[in-house]
């Protein structure tokens, strides 16, 4: 899941490369690269580690030209290396990818038979050599590309470029998504939109299997076949503008203190304020009413999300859900009825996994609805209905917002789904609808904790395993505090159930173990309490993250309380999602971890 971009320009093309490859970075930072056809001839500069390695030395050298492609890189086959750092050549041709190529050892040895010398270990290194190889026997660079696309097995997204071509580059998709950006004499490649945002809002997505040539006044689509093919141009709005980190130190900060205004944004399209019933866009068209089972899959946090969907669509609309992570239900085969229906989460609609799960769930004849952040993503088109989530382009690899808005969205959808099935009467809707309204400004106080929270992420930090204990609705948020923690600052984190406490974890229990328990006064409150002394007896330093009623129930075993605004149990996943994610981040500062862009971690990953 690495990010690739290609120009054809008018102008000196080096530091858009880079500029490009920053709004990539999400993708992967392992190392990055770029190669420009200087006179005709392939200029190449890499670099390992981050971005800003690359553009140290570019300030010292850079070439002079207007065409070239660059790639910023997670790591798969070979170390994150200089030498593997792409652009990757083969003879006259230069090439960044994104994806895996699966057959890569049987092709390599085929052309090493023929006498080619590789000097990378990596997959990408050997579609350049084959295409080199088509070239010499007499083909076009457009035909020896198909020839060559159609003897690679796995997924992948190319720019590549030719020497002594300088009006000519070619972009192939299969599996990852890659994007064709239309300038003024201008053509551009990239992975996604908001790469290409500073240079165009005119993007065509390239479908699996497309592959296309283009100059700088021109493109032309071919499908896997060869044939020519048309794609709608779309007008995005990925504004250059809102990539940015504003005041905040890091991105991660400015989108955990965005979720008032998204939250309220996302809410703005499903919620009728006046009537304080659920109202869902026409697009949305989704029918509940005779549904016996909802079958939900996604990765990382949007699974934790889909586990808090789980409780609301049960207990509010009396609806079975099941909630697998999409790794292992694509592989499962799930008998699926024909005809339900399946939902998949992703913020960036493009993670590999999640695809394949949707897939899966359309070839059994499921209908599919896609709770998603990115509208132009690959799921969003595949999928049958979108379900947008408005938290804007999230940044930091950690994902916050994206999260908390795809809680909203679910919230919604499970009162509709309760109206539609005949099990919530006006009244309750009004009342819980009267709640999501409410959460915008309660989660405003909720932010105004930030510096309690940030003097105790520092007792958190440097430890070597926290707890995090949650029950009901809660337990997916305790899994989901565990898993930012972990991802930030490298402590070993673990989410639990507070009921299981004792067939496991409670081992883990010494002198100052910290223990966050995640308890809003609800039903279960007493119960949770009851695990938290048992683990303080033992201890522990118990966090612990309440409401006001909660706070002063609790008795004196917590070491350090954290006091979130009174509200519905309905909406607490939602609210107590803001003081996890700021206990984490702030563990991170504390400790000097890269905090946007955590050691092996990306945003989107586009590979199994
Ligand atoms: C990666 C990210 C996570 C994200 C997960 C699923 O692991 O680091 O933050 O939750 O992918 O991504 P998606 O884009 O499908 O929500």
């Amino acid at each position: 899941m690495c990010g690739i971009v290609g120009i054809l320009g008018q102008e000196p093309v080096a530091w858009k490369l880079v500029d490009a490859l920053k709004r990539l970075e999400y993708r992967g930072y392992d190392s990055a690269g770029i190669a420009v056809l200087a006179d005709g001839h392939i200029e190449r500069i890499r670099a390992s580690g981050k971005l800003q390695a690359l553009s140290e030395k570019l300030r010292s050298s850079e070439p002079i030209a207007t065409s070239g492609i660059g790639h910023t890189r997670w790591a798969t086959h070979g170390a994150p290396t200089e030498t593997n750092a792409h652009p990757h050549l083969g003879g006259t041709v230069a090439i960044v990818h994104n994806g895996i190529i699966e057959n890569f050892k049987e092709l390599k040895e085929e052309l090493a038979g023929k006498g080619t010398t590789f000097t990378t270990e990596t997959d990408t290194e050997v579609v350049a050599h084959m295409i080199d190889y088509e070239m010499k026997q007499g083909k076009s660079p457009r035909e020896a590309t198909q020839v060559t696309l159609q003897r690679l097995e796995g997924a992948f997204a190319f720019a590549i470029m030719f020497e002594g071509e300088d009006d000519l580059m070619i972009g192939a998709r299969r599996g990852s998504p890659l994007a064709i950006g239309h300038g003024s004499h201008e053509m551009y490649l990239g992975s996604d939109a908001i790469a290409l945002a500073p240079f165009t809002n005119q993007v065509t997505y390239l479908e699996d299997g497309d592959y296309v040539v283009i100059t700088r006044n021109s493109f032309e689509l071919h499908n896997d076949k060869g044939e020519k093919i048309t794609r709608p141009l779309n007008f995005t709005q990925a504004s250059a503008l809102l990539v940015d980190k504003g005041n905040h130190r890091h991105f991660m900060a400015k989108e955990i203190a965005e979720q008032p205004d998204v939250v309220g944004h996302t809410l703005a399209e499903y919620v009728d304020f006046d009537e304080r019933t659920v109202r869902l866009p026409s697009e949305v068209e989704l029918d509940f009413t005779d549904l016996d089972r909802l079958t939900i899959t996604a990765c990382g946090t949007a699974s934790y999300a889909g586990l808090v969907g789980k409780y609301w669509f049960e207990r509010y609309a009396r609806l079975p859900v099941e909630v697998d992570i999409a790794s292992e239900f694509r592989y499962r085969e799930a008998p699926l009825t024909k005809g339900g229906l399946s939902m998949v989460i992703s913020q960036s609609g493009e993670t590999a996994d999640t695809l394949a799960a949707l897939r899966y769930c359309k070839s059994e004849g499921q209908r599919v609805a896609a709770v998603v952040n990115v509208p132009e993503s690959t799921i969003s088109r595949e999928s049958d209905v979108v379900v947008r989530t408005y938290a804007g382009p999230e940044i930091g690899v950690a994902s916050t917002k994206a999260f908390t808005c795809q809680l909203t969205v679910l919230a919604c959808l499970a009162i509709a789904a309760a109206r539609a099935r005949g099990v919530m009467s006006l009244e309750q809707e009004h009342e819980l609808v009267g709640q999501l309204v409410k959460l915008p400004r309660n989660l405003v106080k909720t932010l105004e904790q930030e510096d309690h929270i940030d003097r105790i992420a520092r007792h958190i930090a440097g430890k070597r395993d926290v707890l995090y204990l949650g029950r009901g609705i809660n337990f997916p948020i305790a899994m989901e505090g565990a898993l930012k923690l972990k991802e930030l600052s490298y402590i070993h984190a673990e989410g639990y159930a507070a009921g299981e406490l004792k067939h496991g974890p409670i081992a883990l229990i010494e002198e100052g173990v910290p223990v966050v328990v995640i308890a809003p006064r609800d039903e279960l409150f007493e119960k949770t309490v009851s695990n938290m002394e048992e683990v303080a007896a033992r201890g522990a330093r118990i966090v612990l993250i309440t409401d006001r009623a909660g706070a002063a129930a609790s008795g004196a075993d917590a070491f350090e309380t954290i006091t979130v605004p009174q509200a519905d149990p309905f909406v607490a996943p939602v609210l107590y999602s803001v003081p996890v994610q700021l206990l984490a981040y702030h563990a991170a500062v504390f400790m000097g971890t890269d905090v946007d862009q955590p050691r092996n971690l990306a945003k989107s990953v586009t590979v199994e």
